[in-house]
């Protein structure tokens, strides 16, 4: 794999990257699907416990689709007269059976092959299936894709019919202690077909995946890289820019890969503040995909964080990919609206979209609307450091991210982990983690959520001295005095020491507040407290040296099975800002107000 652009087929797991698939020739595999639950894996197992997958022919279980052609036929599943489930969406909030289920549903849609009269590939592309997905066509194994918030697709030229193919996805959700994310989240464990599922289409020789940047170092000069997969890769591409009158052209090798740059004097550069997008067309043969980019630099200068060479502070806040008025996981474009719209009203100009890789429809919104977005990939908590599937579980899902995401302006931040234990292994995992992210991608900040020790000789003495910390271009750290530690007023009095010469972004702050529970400033989960929380630790923070931006937590409430408390929590992580029915908390308007006044800060 060449280093920033995946090729076609990724070694070994027979799965394709297929870049900027929303501007391909597709046909949407989205709506109900016909699904099994299926708490036994009945479906995959036969009673020895052997799974039916495991020969080439398959011989039984529920990836056949198959039902009784007569009377005496003895089978015991059957698609067809099963209920459905709408994809994409998660099972959990579909159906109140669902809502705590952990394990396997087999999920069936039929389609036909559209009719076009050229030689055509065609590809089954899935946004994402949470946790693990066996992908079958016409009772043949595709593939098994690991991990819940990459995308994934499969070649079906050949094996597909023209009408009436069996599509079967078997997706289980179930958690394991080897997994990224481990057995231990504080958010909602969703399974299912959660993102969009797309039919491809393509020419024979088609362009797999492209990155196009400005070459780094410079604001005037474009580089592009362009992998075809095919036949025939070996030809010519053109690049055109028509709104900059900027084109280029360039030969690929025999492995498919162009490459070239150009000048672009002049070139608008993309910021929260002007959000240029520039039509990219990029075509080969008979292909050709077009695409929004905007151009931009991003860097750190000994603590500042500098965008276009300018001094930025990052107003932030941390989101999950939940809507919270549907309870369920946001996978639309109007799920995004939403929730970056509320960000937009606190007056952010900066999302961590925490703690995993969100849908396409995220980054690419936050590049229309000038938000700046923090990606991370879910190493949270205490996962199995020494465990060498697990880094490759985790490499994978990071190479995915930054292959899915490398041309959005508005990501700015790699996120590699959240909250891990310091430790040797830990910091060697994470270390990879980032050679590998600077590796495929050198032209953004890399982080990770670190946690923050406090002096055993002064409680209010709070010290960032992570060895981790050596290796990441921003000091980042969740900080949650005044809740977890002590009371609100411990958070005039705390003292720093920050080892790091870095700009300083606090990944999390907060606190929790049921809505509407009004109180004094000293009771839990009240409306004051939590509004007090942020009074109090805005100033606070305003006085660390370097501090750069913070992302507090979080935007909305969200489902966590970690929070039980009847009556207040009730299955909910409160810390929103935003409540689980979209009403504005009082801590709202405190960040609003303190964004509001920062400098640069415009009402846009
Ligand atoms: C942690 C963690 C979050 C969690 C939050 C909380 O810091 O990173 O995932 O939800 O704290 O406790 O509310």
């Amino acid at each position: 794999m060449l280093a920033g652009l995946a090729a076609a087929a990724l070694p070994g797991r027979g799965e394709l990257v297929i870049a900027d698939v929303f501007a391909r020739q597709s046909t949407s595999l989205n709506g109900p699907w016909h699904a099994i639950v299926d708490p036994y894996d009945t479906g995959y197992f036969d009673y020895r416990h052997h799974p039916y997958d495991e020969a080439a022919t398959i011989t039984g279980g529920f990836a056949l689709d198959r039902v009784s052609t007569n009377r005496s036929e003895l089978i015991e599943y059957n698609f067809d007269t099963s209920p459905t489930l709408s994809v994409p969406g998660d099972w959990n909030s579909q159906n109140d059976r669902l809502f705590y289920f952990e394990g396997s549903v087999w999920y069936r849609t039929r389609f036909d092959l559209p009719q076009s009269g050229a030689a055509r590939r065609f590809f089954v592309y899935f946004g994402a299936a949470n946790y693990e997905a066996e992908v079958y066509l016409n009772g043949r194994k595709l593939g098994r894709h690991i991990g819940g918030f990459t995308p994934f697709a499969y070649e079906i030229t050949g094996l597909a019919r023209a009408s009436g193919n069996s599509l079967v996805v078997r997706v289980n959700n179930c958690r394991h202690a080897e997994g990224v994310p481990t057995i231990n989240t504080d958010w909602w464990n969703y399974g299912g077909l959660t993102r969009d599922v797309l039919l491809v289409e393509e020419p024979e020789t088609f362009i797999a995946n492209f990155r196009i940047r400005l070459k780094p170092g410079t604001t005037n000069v474009i580089q592009a890289r362009v992998q075809l997969d095919g036949p025939a890769r070996d030809q010519r591409i053109k690049i055109a820019l028509p709104s900059l009158k900027l084109a280029a052209a360039a030969a690929a090798g025999a492995d498919g890969l162009a490459e070239c740059e150009f000048p672009a004097p002049n070139l608008p550069l993309w910021s929260p503040e002007a959000p240029v997008l520039n039509r990219v067309e990029i075509s080969a043969g008979a292909d050709e995909v077009t695409d929004r980019v905007g151009f931009r630099t991003i860097e750190t200068r000994g603590r500042d964080i500098l965008l276009n060479g300018h001094k930025i502070f990052l107003r932030g806040v941390s989101v999950h990919e939940e809507n919270p008025l549907r309870g369920g996981r946001a996978w639309s474009e109007a799920d995004a609206r939403l929730l970056l719209g509320w960000a937009k009203e606190l007056g952010c100009n900066f999302v961590r979209l925490a703690h995993y890789p969100h849908n396409e429809h995220m980054a690419r919104l936050a590049d229309e609307m000038g938000i700046l977005c923090w990606e991370e990939i879910p190493v949270y908590w205490t996962i199995q450091w020494n465990n060498p599937e697990t880094l490759d579980n985790a490499q994978r899902q990071l190479a995915d991210l930054i292959a899915r995401d490398q041309n959005r302006a508005s990501v700015v931040v790699w996120s590699v982990a959240n909250e891990t234990p310091v430790g040797e292994a830990r910091t060697k995992f994470l270390r990879s983690l980032v050679e590998e992210a600077r590796f495929l991608d050198g032209t953004r900040l890399v982080s990770a959520a670190m946690e923050v020790r406090t002096d055993p000789a002064d409680a209010c003495h709070k010290i960032v001295d992570d060895p981790f910390g050596e290796f990441t271009d921003l000091c980042s750290f969740n900080e949650y005095t005044g809740w977890y530690d002590g009371l609100p007023d411990k958070i005039d009095h705390l003292k720093w020491t920050i080892k790091y010469d870095k700009p300083v972004v606090v990944s999390e702050f907060g606190a929790d507040a049921k809505e509407g529970f009004h109180a004094d400033a000293l009771t839990r989960f009240s409306e004051e407290y939590q509004a007090d929380v942020y009074r109090r630790t805005l100033p606070m923070l305003a006085q660390i040296p370097g501090f750069s931006g913070c992302t507090p937590w979080i935007l909305c409430d969200f489902r966590s099975p970690r929070r039980l408390l009847p009556g207040i929590q009730d299955d909910w992580n409160i810390k929103g800002l935003v409540s689980r029915r979209g009403d504005k908390k009082m801590a709202f308007q405190v960040l609003k107000d303190y964004y509001g006044s920062l400098p640069g800060w415009s009402p846009k």
